[in-house]
């Protein structure tokens, strides 16, 4: 084995010589001059032999978390991209760069999105394209990059790596990767590398449609990707769509066009704060996916410490004090201005140790007198909350709030509360009981409300649907607590407690009933039926006739409530609020798309950022930051990227569709009409012909298709009447005040600029 390793190493040797502007980081035997060993937690050899390139390579064997990291004297800004080669059992790793003088780090690439073919028995060559970072097809951005880290997952990783390069230029071969039919006349090709446009063809139904205009975009934040919209002589029609090009075929069968039309007149306003996300990371991220409420939540939140910023994220991470990665709760709001997090049940003082206490099941891998707060065989570990806390209260959290230079437009009393015995079992052992979430509620709420006036209350913040017998519909302490309470469902006992509670004080206390939504169907396979499960799962949002397909749907209902196998969140609710405490609003503090990376995770945010506008919720957060390019921020940034805005009024739309294939979403504002058009099964395209669509321009947004996440904008390319064809867009009809392009330089040049651009309510 070694000896034929040794020998392809030489051919390979040969074949991969460094380039005169190239940087080697490291080869044969020792870290290349300037470079130095930054690592940590890992057991690791320069030079070894037992499989290499050339003379030896670095094996390295880490512990969780724990990293293969060098770092350079000097920095390396101006590279295109870093060459390695890797062996091992495709090892749970993950890359980084850091730029030590602001202490920024890079997106994290994870090796999987490199290669899946990683193996222990020879060595792969890979390559990281700074313009084209893998799984995130954005560029690197710029700093004065000066560090590379290799870094493995919860079970370390043992792997070797050889011939560590950071190249000066990569050669891109020119390639056409998608070409979709997006509506009337108009195809997108998605194209990486100079390609030859002129050897586009298409053709309906065997006839050459020729190519009237073509326009190219270089989307500036994924640089890798070109879009080229081609407007063809004649609009699509019904038959076989075959577009090639040099080595490159798409073919799709248009249907037949099914009419629609929208009714303009038939309106109701969408609440501006659904398109919310939790802790927003920049201007340029709220630009860019046009978020409209920030949170600041979560059981980190929990156990956030003003005086000192510290937190604890209780069971997410060993009970651990930490520095809050946040920063200060009131310089957060300065620059958010908005949702936060709320008073909380205690404070941290001290560091917990509680591995000193007993025997645990599991430790930090970075500091072993944290333990996970469980026993060996799995049994929580009750430990003396005073020992790590000091006890939180109500004046305290008057006098904080009060103290706030910058002042929330939201208050939430606590986050999930009613599972601190399992999430801060360390500060709360014993189960939160119906009165005792109640009565922290009003407390809290009260004094919230004191030290700040026009605070809205937010609460009770409850986790999820059902889950190990709690939340919506009862409290951990079990049944038996709901059978106390005259055998009331909790959240339309709460709602009632509160009415009761504010008819006493002549006062309303509870302005937003505040739940958590996460997509109970299991799509963790992430294969071909768990994606499709993941496209129908919105359905339990709204549809009165969708069975969860999850345990919701097959279990015998614990709780009291109607047709309990159908969840039908937003009317559920808003039907629990009119029954209960009328006047009540409602928002879902957390809920995502239940994979963020995946296009199928994409569309379902889009469904329901769609759904929560159509129905009526009034403030939603997603959880948690979305990454900007992944498909769940593409889905905010097609409702709202920059400046470009769906309408304030959702209007109706009348349209036979099947609702785990297509959704339509269709808005006005200002006499202007914008709709979202979401084909949830892009392979195969759809075609309407709408009727009551103003005549005139349209903006068109779109992204999916075959390439992926691939996505842009053009403004003007559309005229009505619109005939759509295909995957997934958004047009806006004459939308004159907005659309740029990210930077800020006007998209439809002829036009105003915007008026609006960033707006943090
Ligand atoms: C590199 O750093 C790691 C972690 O500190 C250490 O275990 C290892 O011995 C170092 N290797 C060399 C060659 O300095
Ligand atoms: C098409 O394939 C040929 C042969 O494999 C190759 O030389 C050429 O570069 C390819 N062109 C494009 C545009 O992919
Ligand atoms: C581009 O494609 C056209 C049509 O196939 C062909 O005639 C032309 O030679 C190509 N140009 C280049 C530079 O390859
Ligand atoms: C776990 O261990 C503790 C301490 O030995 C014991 O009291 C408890 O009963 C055990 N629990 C289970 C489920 O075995
Ligand atoms: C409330 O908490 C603060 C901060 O820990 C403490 O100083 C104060 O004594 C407490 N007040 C009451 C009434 O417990
Ligand atoms: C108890 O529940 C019943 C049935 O839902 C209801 O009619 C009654 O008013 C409730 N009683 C109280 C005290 O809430
Ligand atoms: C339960 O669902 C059925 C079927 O959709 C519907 O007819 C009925 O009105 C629902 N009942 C309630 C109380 O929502
Ligand atoms: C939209 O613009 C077109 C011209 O492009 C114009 O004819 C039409 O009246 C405009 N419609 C609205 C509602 O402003
Ligand atoms: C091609 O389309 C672009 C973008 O819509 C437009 O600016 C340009 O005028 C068009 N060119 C022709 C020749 O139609």
């Amino acid at each position: 084995m070694l000896q034929r390793l040794q020998l392809a190493s030489l051919l390979l040797a040969a074949l991969r010589l460094v380039q005169a502007d190239d940087l080697t980081v490291y080869q044969d035997g020792a870290l290349a001059a300037g470079w130095e060993n930054w690592s940590w937690s890992s057991t690791i050899d320069f030079a070894a032999t037992d499989i290499f390139e050339g003379t030896s390579s670095i094996s390295v064997d880490s512990e969780a978390w724990s990293a293969l990291s060098v770092k350079l004297e000097g920095t390396f800004p101006q590279y295109a991209g870093l060459r390695f080669d890797i062996a091992g059992a495709q090892p749970d790793l993950s890359i980084y760069f850091s730029a030590t003088d602001t202490s920024t780090d890079s997106p994290t690439i994870p090796l999987s999105a490199i290669s899946q073919a990683v193996t222990a028995d020879g060595f792969s060559s890979l390559l990281i394209d700074f313009s084209n970072l893998p799984g995130l097809g954005s560029a690197l951005p710029s700093a004065n990059w000066d560090r590379v880290s290799f870094q493995g997952g919860q079970n370390g990783a043992s792997y070797h790596l050889d011939n560590i390069i950071l190249v000066e230029s990569i050669v891109v071969q020119p390639e056409f990767l998608s070409a979709d039919p997006l509506v009337n006349n108009v195809v997108a090709l998605t194209t990486v590398g100079t390609v030859n446009l002129s050897s586009v063809g298409v053709k309906l139904n065997g006839k050459s449609l020729r190519v009237s205009n073509t326009t190219t975009y270089s989307p500036p934040d994924t640089p890798s990707k070109t879009i080229t919209y081609l407007s063809l002589s004649s609009s699509f029609a019904p038959g076989q769509l075959v577009i090639t090009a040099d080595n490159f075929t798409a073919q799709y069968t248009i249907p037949t066009v099914r009419t629609g039309s929208i009714n303009q007149a038939v309106a109701h306003a969408i609440n501006p704060h659904v398109y919310g996300v939790n802790f927003p990371t920049s201007a340029s991220y709220i630009e860019t996916l046009g978020v409209t409420l920030s949170r600041w939540g979560g059981n980190a939140v929990t156990a956030y410490n003003p005086f000192g910023t510290f937190t604890n994220a209780g069971a997410d991470w060993y009970f651990e004090n930490r520095v809050n990665d946040d920063g200060d709760a009131d310089d957060w709001l300065g620059w958010y201005q908005h949702w936060t997090g709320s008073p909380r049940m205690q404070r941290t003082t001290r560091t917990p140790k509680p591995s000193t206490l007993a025997n645990q099941g599991g430790f930090d891998p970075f500091n072993a007198d944290a333990g996970n707060g469980a026993l060996p065989n799995g049994t929580d570990l009750q430990t003396d909350p005073t020992r790590a806390y000091t006890p939180w209260n109500s004046t305290a959290a008057k006098q904080w709030l009060s103290g706030l230079k910058n002042k929330p437009t939201f208050v939430a009393i606590d986050n999930e509360i009613e599972i601190a015995s399992s999430t801060h079992r360390d500060m709360h052992f014993d189960p939160i009981s119906y009165d005792e979430e109640l009565q922290r509620i009003i407390e809290f709420g009260t004094v919230a409300k004191q030290a700040l006036p026009n605070v809205q209350l937010v609460a009770p913040s409850t986790n999820s649907w059902w889950f190990c017998m709690w939340t919506y519909w009862t409290s951990v302490v079990g049944l038996s607590d709901t059978a106390a309470h005259n055998n009331t469902d909790f959240l339309p006992w709460f709602l009632r407690q509160m009415a009761q509670h504010d008819k006493s004080t002549k006062t309303r206390l509870l302005d937003y009933l505040d739940i958590h939504y996460y997509y109970a169907a299991d799509t963790s396979a992430n294969d071909d039926a768990a994606k499709a499960l993941r496209l129908r799962a919105p359905r339990s949002l709204w549809d009165p006739s969708y069975v969860d397909e999850s345990w919701i749907g097959t279990s015998v209902p614990q709780n009291h409530e109607p047709n309990a196998t159908i969840v039908q969140l937003i009317p559920r609710m808003k039907a629990l609020i009119a029954q209960n405490y009328p006047g009540t609003k409602l928002s879902i503090s957390e809920w995502n798309g239940m994979n963020d990376q995946d296009i199928t995770g994409g569309l379902a945010a889009a469904d329901s950022l769609g759904a929560f506008g159509r129905y009526g919720v009034d403030a939603a957060t997603y959880w948690v930051t979305p990454d900007a390019l992944s498909p769940a921020g593409l889905a905010f940034w097609l409702f709202r990227g920059h400046g470009t805005y769906f309408g304030s009024s959702s209007v109706q739309v009348n349209l036979a569709t099947d609702p785990n294939t297509v959704s339509v979403y269709a808005a006005t504002e200002k006499g202007k009409l914008s709709l979202v058009i979401l084909n949830k099964n892009p392979s195969t395209p759809i075609s309407y012909s709408f009727s009551n669509v103003p005549a005139g321009s349209y903006f068109l947004r779109h992204f999916g298709g075959a390439a992926g996440a691939a996505k842009w904008q053009a403004c003007g390319i559309l005229h009505s009447p619109l005939k759509s064809s295909l995957t997934l867009f958004f047009i806006d009809h004459n939308l004159t005040e907005t659309g740029r392009q990210p930077g800020g330089t006007s998209l439809c040049s002829s036009l105003p600029p915007s008026a609006v651009s960033v707006v943090i309510m």
